[in-house]
């Protein structure tokens, strides 16, 4: 890798990056502690016991995995799921499929502009969607762009007050009859997309942090 590669720790666990990825946040970490409550194996304190709502051996999509770290912490720490990620960048997939290998976690990776590859059946239909896309609005006065300058803008940006590729994402999840969906974006953003959502007919369950959880 080249000298603008680092690493990140997400997760308890390092991740290469490179200018062709977003950097993890900490606030998507709470998007794992969502699936691992949904898979009956909460690491929350004060949390203790929840009732698993997926399936054993459950078939879970990454949608604009970036680094790789949703989909292989996700792997890492239910070794009995089929994880995919996806992305639309080919530069991204490949530090995906590189931390996958550092971190042991066989994980598949494949270019697909949001659901599209289920919908044509190239990947199997999952039991629960996770994304982290892009959600930032260009207009938000507070926003630090000189900080985030050093990211790829696909990986920030969406039009439609930031909201374009989630309302895509939660049309093709309700279509597609995928069960569970788990969303990052910003809070202020949270009442317009439980709105959507509930329109389209998923049904809203909870938010952490950044993250909101939707299911059939
Ligand atoms: C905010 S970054 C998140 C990266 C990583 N999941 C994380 O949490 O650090 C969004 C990712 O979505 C990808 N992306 C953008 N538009 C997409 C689309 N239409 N379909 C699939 N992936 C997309 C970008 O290439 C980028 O890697």
């Amino acid at each position: 890798m080249n000298e603008a590669s680092q690493t990140k720790d997400f997760y308890g666990r390092d991740f290469l990056i490179t200018p062709d990825v977003l950097i993890p946040r900490p606030e998507t970490e709470q998007l794992i502690d969502q699936v691992l409550i949904l898979a009956g194996k909460p690491y929350l304190p004060g949390v203790k016991s929840t009732k698993r709502v997926l399936p054993q051996k459950p078939i879970i999509i990454d949608v604009g995995t970036g680094s790789g770290c949703i989909a292989i912490t996700i792997k890492k720490e239910l070794p009995n799921a089929e994880v995919y990620a996806t992305d639309i960048s080919e530069k991204a997939l490949k530090i995906a499929q590189k931390n996958a290998e550092n971190l042991d976690a066989p994980i598949n990776t494949i270019i697909s502009y949001l659901l599209e590859k289920v919908k044509s059946r190239e990947l199997p239909t999952p039991d629960l969607v996770v994304a982290n896309l892009p959600y930032v609005d260009k207009n938000w006065d507070w926003l630090d762009k000189e900080s985030l300058s050093k990211e790829p803008e696909f990986a920030l940006y969406a039009e439609d007050k930031g909201l374009k590729l989630i309302k895509e994402l939660i049309k093709e999840v309700v279509e597609l009859k995928i069960k569970h969906l788990i969303l990052e974006a910003d809070p202020c953003q949270h009442e317009e997309i439980k709105q959507y959502a509930k329109k389209a007919g998923l049904q809203f369950k909870e938010t952490r942090g950044f993250i909101i959880y939707f299911s059939v």
